[in-house]
């Protein structure tokens, strides 16, 4: 994890937010390389969701949320975790991640009773701040999915099965912020959720299982690292009827990367009025209910229901540390040499190519090299790099290290001849292509 953390910062991936004023615990910024990378993941998971799938629509929905949608969901009554003060030195902890009954900070064993914590933020809405104007930011993308169930399907003219996607921001008042970036306060989460008939939810959710494992192996995530965990009842959410965690070999041992629920109909259920004409089990109370009935109805049957939910839960953040992980490779040259390398996947990279002049400021080369580089921008892969450094074999270290799969070199040879070198970020291999090519090979390097 030492490795990863300090090649983050020293290459621009990821920052402690608000370092020069000392740091905020559990919020990280993203720097150049690493807003790239992220936004390559989530492209991928978009592409595999919503234009993979004629029967997913996207949102991008509210972070602010009215404090019914989360009394009604049972967040705001459930949604804590158990939390013990040390007396001696004052610290708190998460009373379920303690190894023994000793405080970690200072050894003392005068430590308070367990004692549920909302992990939610409150903050006040509007200009007045006397506590009865407020809102929460949101701790999971999924509730603004169940309430806009009805805008969806009514402007789409869906049918079950169908689900609704979103990527977004999400925040928890976690009691200790650990492992760098893989538990923080400020996330983002990929969540969909896929509404589909009772009775068809448990084939469903092992469809989803297998393909959202898929999907991780196509990222470049080991398939040897991913285990599944199979939720014991004891553990599950409070809407949660089964639970797949997908469970990563992390740094720090093997946790969470991903979680698929089948939340059955608890929450279109909980936000529904006229709860008695559904047979759900929620039991909510009647004041500041919503008006809408979150419900389909069956032609055969010629009855309303109440859908089923199927959520695969990704952590972006979470996904990043793992590809990060998977990608980080430190390689004996030899002779006492080494690199070190991502060999992140192409279309995950951050630079997909970076354009090199051979000589610094040379007008002709830097001339030919930015030529190359704006044609190559036009194809829309991705960010292409001109760099005019003049020390090849230092721009090559640098690329490999922040895993550009090719870098083009433009040489003498270049302005006589009309090739480019290629060298390669993995093999480290060369090969010499006509300048007339270089679009189709670059095109077809990353199809
Ligand atoms: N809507 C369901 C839900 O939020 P979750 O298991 O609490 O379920 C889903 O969260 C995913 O969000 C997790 O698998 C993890 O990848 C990510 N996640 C949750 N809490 C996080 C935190 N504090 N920091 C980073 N990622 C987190």
């Amino acid at each position: 994890m030492e490795d990863l953390v300090s090649l983050c910062k020293r290459r621009g991936f990821i920052f402690q937010s608000s370092e020069i004023y000392g740091g905020l615990q559990g919020v990280y910024d993203y720097g150049p390389l690493g807003v790239e990378l992220k936004n390559n993941l989530k492209d991928a998971w978009w592409s595999s969701m919503i234009y993979e799938n004629d029967n997913i629509e996207g949102l991008d929905s509210s972070i602010l949320t009215n404090p019914s949608v989360l009394k009604f969901s049972g967040h705001e009554s459930t949604f804590t975790d158990p939390m013990v003060d040390c007396r001696e030195c004052k610290s708190r902890w998460r009373a379920d991640t303690l190894d023994s009954d000793k405080c970690p900070g200072c050894g003392s064993t005068d430590l308070t009773d367990p004692r549920p914590f909302n992990l939610m933020f409150k903050t006040s809405i509007g200009p007045v701040d006397d506590g009865s104007n407020f809102g929460y930011l949101r701790p999971e993308t999924a509730q603004q999915i169940f309430i806009n169930f009805k805008n969806v399907l009514d402007s789409t003219n869906k049918s079950i099965p169908f689900g609704i996607a979103q990527i977004g921001k999400a925040f928890r008042n976690e009691i200790t912020p650990r492992n760098f970036i893989f538990r923080v306060r400020e996330f983002e989460q990929m969540e969909l959720e896929f509404f589909v008939k009772p009775g068809t939810d448990e084939d469903w959710h092992q469809k989803w299982l297998d393909k959202r494992l898929g999907w991780w192996e196509e990222q470049g995530v080991n398939k040897d690292k991913l285990t599944i965990y199979n939720v014991p009842k004891e553990e599950l959410a409070h809407y949660s009827k089964a639970t797949f965690d997908i469970m990563y070999e992390f740094p720090h041992g093997s946790e969470e990367l991903e979680g698929i629920a089948n939340r059955t109909d608890f929450d279109l259920g909980s936000h529904s009025k006229n709860q008695s004409e559904f047979d759900i089990s929620a039991k909510v109370e009647k004041n500041n209910e919503s008006n809408s009935k979150l419900a389909v109805h069956d032609l055969e049957e010629k009855k309303w229901f109440i859908p089923y939910v199927i959520e695969p839960s990704a952590g972006v953040d979470r996904g990043f540390l793992a590809i990060l992980n998977e990608a980080y490779n430190v390689e004996d040259l030899g002779e006492g040499k080494e690199r070190t390398l991502l060999k992140l996947k192409p279309h995950l990279a951050p630079i997909k190519a970076a354009v090199i002049p051979l000589k610094k400021n040379n007008d002709e080369l830097v001339v030919l090299s930015k030529k190359i580089k704006n044609e190559l921008q036009s194809l829309n892969l991705g960010r292409i790099l001109f760099e005019n450094t003049g020390n090849i074999g230092k721009s090559y270290r640098r690329h490999d290290e922040i895993g550009t799969p090719i870098c083009i070199t433009v040489d003498f040879d270049s302005l006589e001849k009309g090739t480019v070198t290629i060298r390669h970020r993995d093999s480290m291999k060369q090969e010499l292509v006509n300048i007339d090519e270089l679009v189709n090979f670059v095109k077809n390097f990353y199809a």
